[in-house]
């Protein structure tokens, strides 16, 4: 018989999903696995900054500085301001521009996951990807950004603790917030 199962209902709205947060509180992984549940395109703004740039985040940020990644960054929430079916991860430093917040929303719904400090710096322990990261003193650099960004992450008012959840435990959590939020009744 036939897996009825799989791949599971998707919802009937055209709005995004869109996950922000900070530095490896998991949007990808939680992202991926929703967009393969509901059979949509998964969008990674960072690799698509990348692929558009032709060059990696690190070098973006090392010959052309963060301001500048930024802009990329706001260009592309700007273009995502509309209702695409898409499944989106934000880079962690998105929520510092609030334009960049409202320009997301209109497109879709804006979900921010968080987790402990200590659980952030076990999941990038050895990465080489985040240029924010790579200070001699990680843990205390996760601290202050974090300590300085709960503001913003806490404007947010979905918000989804991944901290000792499995991805698929937090998808489950997420997709309820999304179809609460789209209403769908799905
Ligand atoms: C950043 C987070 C990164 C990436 C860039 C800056 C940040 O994305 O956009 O290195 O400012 O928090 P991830 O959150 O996917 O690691």
């Amino acid at each position: 018989m036939a897996d009825l199962t799989w791949p599971r209902m998707a919802p009937s709205s055209a709005a995004n999903l869109v996950l922000v947060g900070f530095m490896g509180t998991g949007k990808s992984a939680v992202g991926r696995c929703i967009a393969e549940r509901w059979g949509r395109t998964f969008l990674d703004m960072d690799a698509l900054i990348e692929e558009r740039e032709g060059r990696t985040i690190p070098a973006i940020f090392r010959d052309s500085g963060e301001p500048y990644f930024r802009r990329l960054e706001t260009q592309l929430a700007a273009e995502l301001g509309e209702p695409r079916s898409l499944v989106i991860a934000a880079g962690g430093g998105i929520v510092l521009h609030p334009v960049n917040i409202e320009h997301l929303r209109r497109g879709g719904v804006v979900v921010c996951l968080t987790a402990t400090p200590d659980a952030i710096l076990q999941r990038v322990a050895g990465d080489t990807h985040r240029p924010l990261l790579q200070a001699p003193d990680r843990e205390r650099r996760v601290r202050e950004l974090l300590e300085a960004r709960k503001p913003f992450y806490e404007s947010i008012p979905d918000r989804v603790d991944t901290t000792g959840r499995p991805v698929e435990d937090v998808a489950d959590l997420v997709e309820a917030i999304y179809r609460r939020a789209t209403a769908t009744g799905e």
